[in-house]
């Protein structure tokens, strides 16, 4: 067990935590930046991004459109603050990410090319092909590569926060009193130890939770780690029953997880259809297609209800070959390795989950309710989506926002100054490495399954509590697990999925109207 002193202690390498660490460090040359990673450097949400950034570019669009359609598509639950600065910063932000080398597709007058995706009323996507994500991950990494001040450490698992919970006097915090972070502990994935890094300021960028449920477009890291470490901490976490569903992932059964098909697809002309042919988005929405993901994937699920059908039908057949390949060459070849000629053939689809529009609570600058703590990107609650994301505003929120922590720190740069607590090391007392990891797959499974059955797309209390039953009891087993295992990535997981059913559980019985991404059969 190691002692680490850092003066910023970035957890997670997305677009979020990669952003910050590159701001920081130019702006402080002689500051110690440390980014740790849980898997490969690149693996994130960010990395399989495919749409692109919604950006206010072309001179006929508008601020005040993007704004409209953001709040519509949130159902109003957004912070009208947040909206308007998010999207007013959102051209100089994009500037930046240009400068340090990222490459968009251009049309033919030498202008950025701008898609349209669902819930959006004018063309402002800002695409690389559709790996828009891949394209931002490595220009990021190379960045970082060149400045010498960030240690970026792949392999690194975080496991908690350090608060006063921590210290050697383990002060026991009253509810007014303010919580303070100092670092965090971190295990060493190649010498399974778990160090101590002590840092100034602490970031969370830890991602999403997609793999909370058993079929997610979120590859396996996103476990909500960050936000399962912030509320163990007692921060605020907030509006976790909006879980935002994707209506268009590919109907593989056994893959996990899921393929995308971006929704730019249907932005391109693509339509939805049954297995009769029929094109039932008309009846629902005057938008048919291109409404907002929530009404599409809730759609979606009642047509496969109704007709007993495993899937529903994206067809591109009537689209332009040539121009959706070069568009869409990933889309397409994936579609050409299962065995689907988008020329000729429909794609089979189903909604999976996608996103949390909820999660830790930050103001304006990014700060949580812990002191020393900062949360940016997916892990965080800004108050931009509201109830719903809208198509693509999830890159852009993890970019204004990791300007605006920069520029909070630089502001601040006593929040770097050592503080004077005793930590002690990472406690393993009495715990031993566990026989069989089985113990610890099937708890994970079985969340996964109470998950997608009862608490999906369309949830009901009965659903709820029956779903509150059966995760309290894994987590009684988790934590008895817990207590007598070393710990372990595996097991850090699990116990981090447990509470993030919990939170998902728990917020959703405490809403009582249908909003956005939340829909009860108990509520009009
Ligand atoms: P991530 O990119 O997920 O990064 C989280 C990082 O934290 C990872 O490096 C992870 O390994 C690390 N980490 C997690 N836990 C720990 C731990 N315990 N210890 C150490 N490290 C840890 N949004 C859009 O706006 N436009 C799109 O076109 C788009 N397409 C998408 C397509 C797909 C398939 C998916 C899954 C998402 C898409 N999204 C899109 C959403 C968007 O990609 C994510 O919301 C965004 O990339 C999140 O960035 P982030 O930096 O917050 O988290
Ligand atoms: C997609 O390409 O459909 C994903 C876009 C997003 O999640 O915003």
């Amino acid at each position: 067990m190691s002692r680490f002193k850092t003066d910023i202690l970035i957890l997670g390498s997305g677009i979020a935590g990669l952003a910050i660490a590159i701001k920081t460090a130019i702006a402080y040359p002689n500051k110690k930046i440390t980014v740790v990673t849980k898997a490969q450097e690149s693996e994130s949400n960010t990395k399989y991004a495919q749409g692109g950034i919604a950006v206010v570019w072309d001179k006929l669009d508008s601020f005040q459109s993007h704004i409209d359609d953001t709040l519509k598509a949130g159902d109003y639950l957004n912070d009208m603050e947040v909206v308007n600065m998010v999207i007013k910063e959102a051209p100089a932000c994009l500037e930046k990410l240009i400068n340090w080398g990222a490459e968009f597709d251009m049309d033919t007058k030498g202008d950025l090319d701008l898609g349209k995706e669902g819930g959006h009323s004018a063309h402002r996507i800002i695409h690389h092909k559709d790996v828009t994500g891949l394209e931002i991950e490595l220009t990021l990494l190379e960045q970082i590569e060149q400045l010498k001040n960030i240690s970026l450490l792949p392999y690194h698992f975080a496991i908690d926060i350090i608060t006063e919970h921590h210290t050697e006097e383990k002060k026991i915090i009253s509810p007014d009193e303010e919580i303070n972070c100092f670092g965090a502990y971190i295990m060493n994935q190649q010498t399974q130890s778990i160090d101590t890094y002590v840092a100034g300021v602490t970031i969370l960028a830890t991602g999403g939770i997609g793999q909370v449920y058993a079929s997610t477009t979120n590859p396996t890291i996103a476990t909500g780690d960050g936000i399962a470490m912030a509320f163990r901490a007692k921060a605020k976490v907030s509006e976790m029953e909006f879980v935002q569903f994707h209506p268009t992932a590919l109907y593989k059964p056994g893959e996990s997880p899921s393929f995308l098909i971006s929704e730019a697809v249907r932005g391109f002309g693509a339509y939805l259809r049954n297995k009769e042919g029929k094109r039932f988005m008309l009846d629902i929405d005057g938008r048919a297609e291109l409404a907002s993901r929530d009404i599409v994937a809730r759609a979606i699920n009642m047509e496969m209800l109704r007709t007993g059908d495993e899937c529903v039908y994206l067809d591109c057949t009537h689209l332009d070959k040539e121009a959706f390949k070069n568009h869409f060459p990933n889309i397409y070849s994936k579609c050409k390795r299962i065995g689907v000629d988008i020329s000729r053939d429909s794609i089979p689809v189903v909604p999976a989950s996608h996103y949390l529009c909820g999660g830790i609570e930050v103001d304006i600058h990014g700060r949580s309710s812990i002191k020393n703590l900062y949360a940016c990107g997916e892990c965080s609650r800004t108050g931009l989506h509201g109830a719903n994301r809208l198509a693509s505003n999830s890159l852009l929120e993890a970019l204004v926002y990791a300007q605006k922590i920069a520029e909070d720190i630089i502001a601040h740069p006593a929040y770097l100054e050592p503080k004077k607590v005793a930590i002690p090391e990472w406690n393993e007392e009495g715990t031993t490495a566990p026989d069989e990891l089985i113990l610890i797959t099937h708890n994970r499974k079985m969340v996964q399954t109470i998950m997608s059955n009862l608490v999906s797309i369309v949830r009901s209390n009965e659903r709820l509590e029956k779903a509150l039953d059966q995760l309290n009891y894994l987590y009684q087993d988790t934590e008895k697990l817990y207590a007598k295992s070393k710990m372990s990535p595996q097991l850090a997981e699990l116990r981090n999925l447990n509470a993030i059913a919990f939170l998902i559980v728990t917020q959703s019985l405490e809403r009582k109207e249908n909003r956005g991404a939340f829909f009860s059969l108990d509520y009009e």
